[in-house]
């Protein structure tokens, strides 16, 4: 194990989070900024944030290399996305056109679209080029400050095809310095070519499926698309209990179109509920109530052109707001967090600590991670250098700035070449 120590800064400021509630509305005059700051390393982790001077004495003593920056810079923690669909193959621009033209989900569909039509280009695929094309969009965001990435599978839709999704995921985490956190979503819709009831593909999931994926530790996380058209509470009900008792964590697209997932995930205590674009007070009461983070999803807002998650109502009421980009070919292409949450930010009048808290340490507890998005002693050392001096620059420039230099487990693993 490294335990090499190595001081970095110093910082114009340094945003560590620290402190910052994991539930409901925080204030921007609630960061601290730290000036003159530098960051202690050790091995991996963050051994010690503080004064610049301070940390250099200290940093002799034990024999530290440093990293002395020249030039304005804040860090703020890395960023983690707790809701992406990057591996895929296929595009659907061919949707966009459509819907612009005023089409129907349903007409799309009838017509070739929606996600039948990736299901078909990720089935024709191998498992190389699922590999190659998800390390691609991994390090696309590593770049753009995403470190910590949640990768769902949902576009093999059998057993098998599944599988090479998850198999994918898995190899393309060896190759990129970001970390992936797979998910299972076979549960996204009822392939056209299953015979049989939505129950009984589920039943054939969690029987065939779900041993493979614990035997060749594949995931521990499944997912479910809860929606009129793809599953319903009382389909997926036992379908969550069964993976619950074999040990996964469970999280749920809920509430997109139609409201019925959020109560599903808040009575079954799942990590997370994605989506949330047509919960009602009810549903906002009932999660700001409970342990499931609330997961707002601006990528598909913006990509469908439709309701906003009601994410001011959900911090008001006290719940953890996470803010994910769904990066996925269908309704969100773009896959750029900063500017998705720059954007709902606008939308929902939220503040600068309630996006990056989103976006940060709120976004990796989804993940069940309590090891990241704060700098702070013994977390990861995963945070992101920007060329400014005032940290509210980043969101102001909705996800322009790019972050000069990218950190995760306490190494350099992103340098941009622009000014
Ligand atoms: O999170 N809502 C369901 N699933 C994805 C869209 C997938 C697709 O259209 O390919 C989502 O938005
Ligand atoms: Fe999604």
């Amino acid at each position: 194990m490294d335990t090499a120590y190595k001081l970095i800064g110093p910082f114009t400021q340094l945003i560590t989070l620290a402190g910052l509630p994991l539930k409901g509305a925080i204030a921007d005059e609630q960061i601290v900024p730290l000036a003159h700051a530098g960051i202690l390393l050790k091995g991996n982790k963050i051994f010690k944030t503080g004064n610049y001077e301070s940390l250099e004495k200290e940093a002799a003593l034990l024999g530290a290399m440093t990293v002395t920056l020249e030039g304005e810079y804040v860090c703020i923690p890395a960023l983690t996305d707790a809701h992406t669909h990057i591996c895929f193959a296929g595009s659907r621009a061919q949707d966009y056109a459509m819907r612009n033209s005023g089409k129907t989900y349903l007409e799309i569909s009838e017509a070739g679209g929606g996600i039948w039509d990736t299901v078909q280009h990720t089935r024709k695929a191998s498992l190389d080029e699922l590999t190659t094309s998800t390390i691609h969009r991994a390090n696309r965001h590593l770049s753009e400050g995403v470190t910590t990435i949640e990768v769902k599978s949902g576009y093999g839709l059998s057993v098998k095809e599944e599988l090479k999704m998850l198999r994918a995921i898995k190899a393309a985490n060896h190759e990129t310095p970001a970390e992936l956190i797979s998910t299972c979503l076979a549960a996204h819709t009822l392939p056209r070519d299953f015979e049989g009831s939505h129950s009984e593909y589920l039943e054939k999931i969690s029987q065939e499926l779900f041993p493979v994926l614990l035997e060749e530790s594949l995931c521990n996380r499944i997912d479910a698309f809860v929606e009129k058209g793809a599953f319903s509470p009382e389909n997926i009900l036992p379908y969550f209990k069964k993976a619950i008792e074999q040990g996964f964590q469970i999280t749920v697209h809920a509430d997109q179109f139609s409201t019925g997932g959020s109560a599903v995930a808040v009575q079954i205590n799942a990590l997370s509920a994605d989506h949330l674009e047509a919960s009602t007070d009810k549903e906002v009461q009932l999660l700001a109530q409970s342990d499931t983070i609330a997961m707002a999803l601006p990528g598909a807002t913006i990509g469908l052109g439709c309701a906003f998650t009601p994410a001011r109502k959900l911090l008001d009421a006290g719940a953890c707001l996470a803010i994910a980009s769904d990066w996925n070919p269908g309704s969100a292409p773009m896959g750029d967090l900063l500017s998705q949450a720059s954007i709902l930010g606008t939308f929902e009048k939220l503040s600068n600590a309630e996006i990056l808290a989103g976006i940060t340490y709120r976004a990796a507890r989804a993940l069940n991670l309590t090891d990241r998005g704060r700098i702070e002693q013994d977390m990861l050392a995963d945070f992101l250098l920007f060329q400014i001096n005032d940290y509210r620059e980043i969101l102001y420039q909705q996800g322009k700035l790019k972050p000069a230099q990218v950190w995760k487990n306490g190494e350099c693993v992103f340098t941009s070449n622009l000014d």
